[in-house]
């Protein structure tokens, strides 16, 4: 494998569209792992293309956690037909559910794109057709395709919290890993706890931030919220070790937790009942469109200013 062609992992490589998948990806020359438990899936829909050097085939069940590198997911493990997915409902459910859990987790680790394999089926059994997006459908939870709408519900679910709780210097962080580890030297163990420091001293924060807040104001509350939030950013230039990174994501951590309670307290003072939906809407707006704004400002600002002055 040369060191720019993408490995791709497909799950449910075996199977109906994922041997299609697998054909077509080895045919623009990428290196392609396939992943199947041959539940409905056959190695014979792959043979043709078991000479090609660029093909692996791994056995495994996707409600396991799996560790291998790849820059690119496509989940299509699942049953898709009653029959199949009937057969073993638990099953089923695990593979939509945990299976996705455990995907998004190497994607995370990883950094990989992913694209999940949903279905017109999380609509249920629908009164409107065909179904527009905002239209969230006639399900029931224990019909006998249940196992099968149900799980890829959950599925899509999962998929969008994903995406929404990675606000915008977390994603500063991720998108700056891969340069960051070459110039701070941290290792794959390291890294974990960076990212880890991050979490844990946030929901630590969030846990004593309110208290604070109600005692001194919202307006001193606020400000000093922001005042730390900004030292804490810039204190990420300063550090030249994984442990100064880390304590520097542990400082950030406790001072971003201000920012939601915060947030809520000053739209319940200032504005009034009727209009603080609308408030909350645009908070909550504004961070996930900071995701975006982050992946296409963060390599601008690296190759401009460099990333001390990017992350600060
Ligand atoms: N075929 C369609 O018309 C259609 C329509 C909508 C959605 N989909 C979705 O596309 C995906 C692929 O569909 P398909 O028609 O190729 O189905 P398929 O049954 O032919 O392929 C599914 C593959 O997943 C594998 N698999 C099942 N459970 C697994 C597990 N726990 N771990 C690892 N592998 C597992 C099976 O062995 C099989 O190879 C499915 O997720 C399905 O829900 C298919």
């Amino acid at each position: 494998m040369s060191i720019n062609q993408s490995k791709i992992l497909i799950t449910g490589g075996a199977g109906f569209l994922g041997s299609h998948l697998t054909e077509r990806l080895l045919r623009e020359g990428n290196d392609v792992l396939v992943v199947d438990n041959f539940f409905t899936g056959n190695k014979q829909n792959l043979a043709h293309l078991m000479g090609n050097p660029n093909l692996e085939i791994m056995r495994h069940d996707v409600t396991f956690p799996l560790y291998v590198e790849v820059n690119q997911i496509y989940n299509l493990a699942c049953p898709a037909s009653p029959v199949h997915y009937q057969y073993d409902p638990v099953q089923t459910t695990k593979t939509s559910v945990h299976g996705v859990i455990n995907m998004l987790g190497l994607a995370k680790r990883t950094r990989a794109r992913i694209l999940q394999a949903s279905t017109s089926e999380v609509y249920g059994d629908p009164e409107v057709h065909p179904q527009p997006e905002g239209y969230w459908g006639r399900v029931n939870p224990i019909g006998i395709r249940s196992c099968y709408d149900e799980g890829k519900r959950c599925a899509e679910t999962l998929f969008f919290a994903a995406n929404t709780i990675n606000l915008l210097d977390r994603q500063v962080l991720g998108i700056l890993a891969s340069d960051l580890q070459k110039k701070i030297g941290w290792n794959e163990i390291q890294y974990g706890y960076i990212v880890s420091a991050f979490q844990l001293s946030y929901a630590i924060g969030m846990a004593v931030v309110g208290r604070i807040l109600d005692s001194i104001g919202t307006r001193l509350g606020y400000t000093l919220t922001i005042l730390l939030w900004s030292l804490a950013s810039m204190a990420h230039a300063f550090v030249g070790t994984p442990m100064g990174f880390g304590l520097a994501r542990v400082f950030l951590g406790l001072s971003e937790s201000g920012n939601f309670p915060a947030a809520i307290k000053a739209t319940s003072e200032w504005f009034p009942a009727h209009e603080r939906s609308i408030v909350a809407g645009i908070i909550n707006a504004g961070s996930n469109m900071g995701v975006i704004v982050a992946a296409l400002l963060v390599p601008f600002l690296t190759i401009q200013f460099g990333w001390q002055a990017t992350i600060s």
